[in-house]
């Protein structure tokens, strides 16, 4: 049994999942939360080393499936290292991407089986999901435009519009399939109501 909750945010890139979630994070704190912020992949020294091998460009082809264990592998690191630990203590953990990216990334653009992602699943976390994802939903020029402005791409950013078409649906799909767990937020909308939106949402879980 777990005390504290566990949210989580997704969306694609340039959605505003970095804003956002420290917005979520005061929000919590200032109900007297205890809440740590974490991200996937990465959050461990481990899982971060992995996560630098998954976005930075290498001259060999990457393997899909290579990408997927190793996503599911930093996955186990941060679990058994952050996520639970945390959890079981009372905190909150309030994580940047998880799973639900796995399906809409490896499943929607890489096209991988979702039951083969599922059984990773099932192998990595048994029946462990979040209690809240907060979906960042934009049409994906806007996202794409934003995440060109920041930095020079990573492995994943250099991907193409079809990919991201993919990735986009796989997630609304998923929304679809669990409306009780993962809510829509519409992001390409003035700063200030995104996050009244999320507060509503918030309210749900916090009281
Ligand atoms: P970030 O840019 O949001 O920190 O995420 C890093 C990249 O990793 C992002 O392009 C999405 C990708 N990713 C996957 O492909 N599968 C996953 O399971 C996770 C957690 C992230």
């Amino acid at each position: 049994m777990t005390s504290g909750k566990f949210i989580t945010l997704e969306g694609g890139e340039g959605v505003g999942k970095s804003t956002n979630i420290q917005f979520v994070k005061e929000y919590l704190k200032a109900q007297n939360i205890p809440v740590v912020l974490t991200r996937e992949p990465g959050g461990t020294p481990v899982a971060e080393a992995i996560r630098e091998l998954l976005l930075e460009k290498h001259s060999e082809p990457f393997s899909v499936q290579s990408e997927l264990l190793l996503m599911f592998a930093a996955r186990a690191q941060h679990l058994s290292q952050v996520i639970q630990p945390n959890l079981k203590k009372g905190t909150w953990v309030l994580c940047d991407r998880f799973t639900d990216a796995t399906y809409a990334y490896q499943g929607g653009g890489r096209k991988l089986d979702n039951n083969t992602i599922a059984w990773l699943e099932n192998l990595v976390q048994g029946d462990f999901r979040p209690d809240l994802t907060l979906l960042l939903d934009t049409p994906i020029e806007i996202g794409l435009s934003r995440a060109k402005a920041r930095n020079t791409l990573d492995r994943f950013e250099s991907e193409q519009v079809v990919f991201f078409e993919a990735v986009r649906s796989v997630y609304l799909a998923r929304a679809r399939q669990f409306p009780e767990r993962i809510k829509i937020i519409k992001a390409d909308q003035p700063l200030a109501n995104v996050q009244k939106d999320i507060v509503e949402i918030l309210k749900q879980v916090v009281d």
